[in-house]
């Protein structure tokens, strides 16, 4: 299905960016452009395939959890916004989130490294993982990080170990899980009980944890943290994990006599990949339901109100991005029902698994000139030597496309290049931001050569 751009790119009138083009995609003179920049330019000055960020859009959606959070919270004790930068992560897009001023959620040393190259100060990162390396706790400590989250009992003794070493108090907090399932795939739900991620609070593990906690002298309990999966659309599975957690924290304060100060509800707020899926709540609807969560807990409890953070990722950096690519062979199949167009590009799973790892739908559009002809019913597919390598899956495309045309993908930006591989040896695309007129890499094309440099033997 192809709908004009324009039907599709302004953000909603309650401002909630639902959407699925960034928010300055529009078509000219028949041409997508993006940030003031045809595609046709961009591919002309940068290459293809190609990762493109709206910087207008991703900036206002993370200014835009910010100023909900600080809406919602700041009558309770206050909060903070932690871009998850796993779903992608440049100098530069940390740079736009400490000028915003969000915090860094990062999980290795990578991550940590990146922000702090960008000059994010320490204390505005988190470290997070469940499998931390002793080099990276290190790392997190002489940079001062804001905390470390804890995922077992056996890290707990593992950063107490070194911050000790370190003469050091490592602020930490705890990531437990309330037993809420929620996501869009199994394979990004993350808070029941059968998966790798956190302290269980149904086993007492939890808890346990919290008293080790309070015990170990290098450590400071600083929070409590659940993240409950990803592309959740409903607000009940966050205000049911919430309570959870908030009980968890009464249950500490009443077996301790400590209100832990502050709970990260994590991210997993969802967006949309195509026009057929649902609308999610706006970035003041999902804080305003935890603040309501909060709000109740501490009115029944008579505790005080803890700070709250969350961690938003896919929200923010999602739909700034798109992908372009350069249409190559084509053909069509014969079905039961009617014919398939199958449409190859120059990238696939390698910028983009997630078709094939979450099978994830998305759209494309003609980008390089308008779609003036009927639409053919269309598959597209990447150049990798496997059948699930699937760019689109169903997708009407007009019929007159011919190899050199350009396809635009929208929301790409969240887990396209941050999961990105060289299968088939392909060098990754570049990442460009476009903003009023101009296009600037942030991160550049790999080359074949960058990749035999890896070959001992090459
Ligand atoms: N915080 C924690 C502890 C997380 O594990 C994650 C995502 C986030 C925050 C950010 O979640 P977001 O707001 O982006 O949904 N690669 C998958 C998603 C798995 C994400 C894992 N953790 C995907 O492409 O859908």
């Amino acid at each position: 299905m192809t709908l004009p751009l324009e039907h599709l790119a302004a953000p909603a009138p309650d401002g909630s960016f639902s959407g699925i083009w960034p928010i300055t995609a529009r078509r000219v003179d028949g041409e997508l452009t993006i940030g003031g920049v045809t595609a046709s330019d961009l591919v002309a000055q940068f290459g293809s395939p190609l990762y493109v960020i709206d910087e207008a859009d991703m900036r206002a959606r993370a200014g835009a959890w910010k100023a909900a959070i600080d809406e919602s919270f700041g009558e309770l004790a206050g909060g903070e916004v932690y871009y998850a930068g796993k779903a992608f992560l440049s100098v530069a897009v940390a740079r736009w989130m400490g000028e915003l001023g969000l915090c860094i959620d990062t999980c290795s040393e990578g991550e940590l490294r990146t922000a702090l190259a960008a000059g994010v100060p320490g204390a505005k990162i988190g470290l997070h993982g469940n499998n931390k390396s002793r080099a990276e706790i290190e790392l997190a400590l002489e940079a001062g990080v804001g905390h470390v989250v804890v995922d077992s009992l056996a890290e707990l003794a593992l950063v107490e170990a070194v911050a000790g070493e370190r003469n050091q108090t490592a602020p930490i907090v705890l990531r437990v899980t309330t037993g809420i399932h929620a996501g869009g795939h199994e394979y990004i739900s993350t808070a029941h009980e059968d998966q790798k991620f956190g302290l269980s609070i149904s086993t007492g593990g939890a808890l346990r944890a919290a008293e080790e906690a309070l015990a170990a002298p290098h450590l400071e309990l600083v929070g409590l943290h659940s993240h409950i999966g990803s592309q959740i659309l409903t607000l009940d599975a966050f205000t049911e994990a919430a309570k959870a957690i908030l009980d968890l924290r009464a249950q500490i304060a009443a077996t301790y006599d400590v209100a832990v100060p502050e709970i990260d509800f994590g991210g997993g707020y969802a967006i949309r990949y195509t026009v057929l899926d649902d609308v999610p709540p706006s970035a003041v609807t999902y804080a305003a339901a935890l603040a309501g969560a909060v709000t109740t807990h501490v009115t029944e409890t008579g505790l005080a109100a803890p700070k709250v953070s969350i961690e938003p990722g896919r929200s923010i950096a999602g739909p700034a991005g798109i992908t372009i690519y350069t249409v190559g062979t084509i053909k069509s199949v014969e079905l039961d029902d009617g014919s398939r167009r199958y449409v190859s590009v120059d990238g696939g799973m390698s910028d983009n698994v997630r078709p094939a790892l979450y099978g994830a739908d998305y759209t494309a559009t003609l980008a390089s000139r308008e779609p003036l002809d009927e639409n053919v019913r269309s598959r597209v597919v990447g150049k990798h030597c496997e059948s699930g390598d699937i760019v689109v899956k169903d997708v009407a495309l007009t019929a007159s496309l011919g190899p050199g045309d350009l396809l635009a993908v929208p929301a790409t930006g969240a887990y396209g290049r941050s999961m990105g591989s060289n299968y088939n040896m392909l060098p990754r695309p570049a990442v460009v931001a476009v903003k009023d007129g101009n296009a600037r890499v942030l991160i550049r094309r790999e080359r074949v050569d960058d990749l035999l440099a890896l070959d001992a033997d090459a």
